[in-house]
């Protein structure tokens, strides 16, 4: 199979890392498109991949066509290759951008399936959720299916849920990095060196959700099996709580699932 990935930029280069490092795909069996023919080259270089001096071209000798560029560029890239897409099938990891439309786009004519990896496929730990579009066939959604799990797990969901799941999976790695910096910066401003205090925090986290995954116990039971009555973590926590820790996270989600309603009006 040859796959083309028009955008070769964080996210798509995210999941080229972890389709190669999977072994699904080779470098010669993936081609990235850019903005420019240069950061397409730039891009593939870095990646050992090849490289196309046009979306077109890219796309011609690829049976699966990735599209991994930012929102607004996402519609005029497909109708620009409507012709090249025919037949193809073409999975969208675009946030906010219903396949209906991605699909009118390529004037009918393209099987599409929507999908919302989170920047972890790029070390297969991924979470994709994925949603299909009426004009793809139960072949297309396991082959979406094969190269997802191979960058770590798959869920179906309705293209409805969409928004919610890229808030909470898409934008949330954003939300736990920004807490993970809180941590280890609460580690140096105490006495920690930075790089300790780095692999303190990341392994905090890492225990959090190896916690909530290998057992099956809720997030709340787990905290609360680790919070003794006037410890250390109380006390922690308490301070998290006074400041409305969990509703603040709650209207972050909020925001970013709203900002992915506007982006899909405006499609
Ligand atoms: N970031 C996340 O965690 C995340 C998670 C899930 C989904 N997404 C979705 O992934 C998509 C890409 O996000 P990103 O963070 O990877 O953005 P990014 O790093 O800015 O990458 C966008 C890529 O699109 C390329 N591009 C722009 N115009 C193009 C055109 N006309 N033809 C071909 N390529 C073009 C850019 O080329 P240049 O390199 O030349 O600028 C760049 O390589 C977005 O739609 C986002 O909603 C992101």
């Amino acid at each position: 199979m040859k796959y083309a990935v028009i955008g070769g930029g964080n996210m798509g280069g995210a999941l080229i890392r972890g389709m190669m490092a999977s072994g699904i795909a080779k470098g010669n069996e993936i081609i990235i498109s850019s903005s420019t023919p240069a950061s397409a080259e730039k891009a593939a270089l870095s990646l050992g991949v090849l490289s196309s001096d046009s979306n077109a071209k890219a796309v011609s000798g690829a049976g699966i066509v990735f599209l991994c560029v930012k929102p607004a560029q996402a519609l005029s890239v497909v109708a620009s290759l409507a012709g090249e897409l025919a037949g193809k099938l073409l999975i969208s990891i675009v946030a906010g951008i219903q396949s209906e439309e991605l699909h009118r786009s390529a004037l009918g004519a393209t099987r599409v399936i929507r999908t919302m990896p989170n920047t972890a496929v790029r070390v297969r730990k991924g979470v994709t959720a994925i949603a299909p579009h009426s004009s793809c066939t139960s072949e297309d959604l396991d082959q979406a299916r094969h190269v997802f799990s191979s960058v770590g797990s798959v869920l179906e969901v309705t293209e409805k849920s969409l928004d919610i799941v890229t808030a909470v999976s898409g934008s949330g790695p954003a939300f736990a990095l920004l807490m993970l910096e809180s941590l280890a910066q609460g580690g140096i401003t105490g006495g920690l060196d930075p790089e300790t205090a780095k692999i303190f925090a990341a392994g905090a986290l890492a225990a959090a959700a190896a916690l909530v995954l290998e057992t099956g116990e809720s997030p709340r039971a787990l905290r609360e099996q680790i919070t003794s009555p006037s410890g250390t973590t109380a006390a922690g926590l308490g301070v998290l709580e006074e400041s409305n820790f969990s509703s603040i996270v709650q209207q972050a989600v909020r925001a970013a699932k709203n900002r992915s309603v506007e982006l899909s009006k405006k499609s």
